[in-house]
């Protein structure tokens, strides 16, 4: 059955989606809760009618790896087509698809057409979603920007697609990190 996504607040239901898909992967449920904690110490960065979509996107960003959702086999695509299948907002669907730069990835590994299909928007937002991501590392553990960088690089190996993507997607990450480090200074 359908996900009742139709009313607010998002990002209880996104928990509970996220715990339920992932239940099996215990590891990836540490991460993505706290990258969804890590999303609410940045929600002053964003609108205040934008935070509870932004944690519920945070919730949500990895459950594409979930075996039952493996349709393309890369996460973003298959978690963002999972969640418009089921009627989340668009704005969910989109954040998940475009999460930390997927679109340099998804350009490596020819699926950039597909992943198109969702729309990318540079805000506060997405600036947040990203950087909370980039900065938690695989078993939920806080890590610098720079760390993260290392450490993935270390975990997917110099060849993946990860890897050949890098020298489009780091800087992005890297001022997608500096954009919300100056909202931050703002509050
Ligand atoms: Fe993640």
């Amino acid at each position: 059955m359908a996900e009742d996504a139709t009313s607010s607040p998002l990002a209880p239901r996104a928990q509970a989606l996220t715990l339920r898909i992932l239940a099996r992967d215990r590891v990836r449920v540490d991460h993505s809760a706290s990258v969804a904690a890590h999303a609410l110490a940045l929600a002053p960065t964003v609108p205040a009618a934008d935070r509870d979509t932004l944690v519920a996107a945070a919730w949500l960003h990895d459950i594409g790896y979930a075996t039952e959702l493996g349709e393309t086999g890369f996460h973003p695509l298959d978690g963002a087509r999972y969640l418009q299948a089921q009627g989340w907002p668009a704005r969910v669907c989109d954040l998940v698809a475009h999460h930390s730069g997927a679109r340099f990835v998804a350009a490596v590994i020819g699926l950039g057409e597909q992943l198109s299909q969702f729309g990318f928007v540079e805000d506060a937002v997405s600036d947040a979603l990203t950087v909370a991501d980039q900065t938690t590392g695989p078993h939920g553990e806080a890590l610098s920007l720079d760390q993260r960088l290392r450490e993935k690089h270390d975990r997917h190996g110099p060849d993946s697609a990860d890897a050949r993507a890098q020298p489009q997607r780091d800087p992005y990450l890297r001022a997608a990190a500096d954009r919300v480090e100056q909202r931050l200074r703002l509050h």
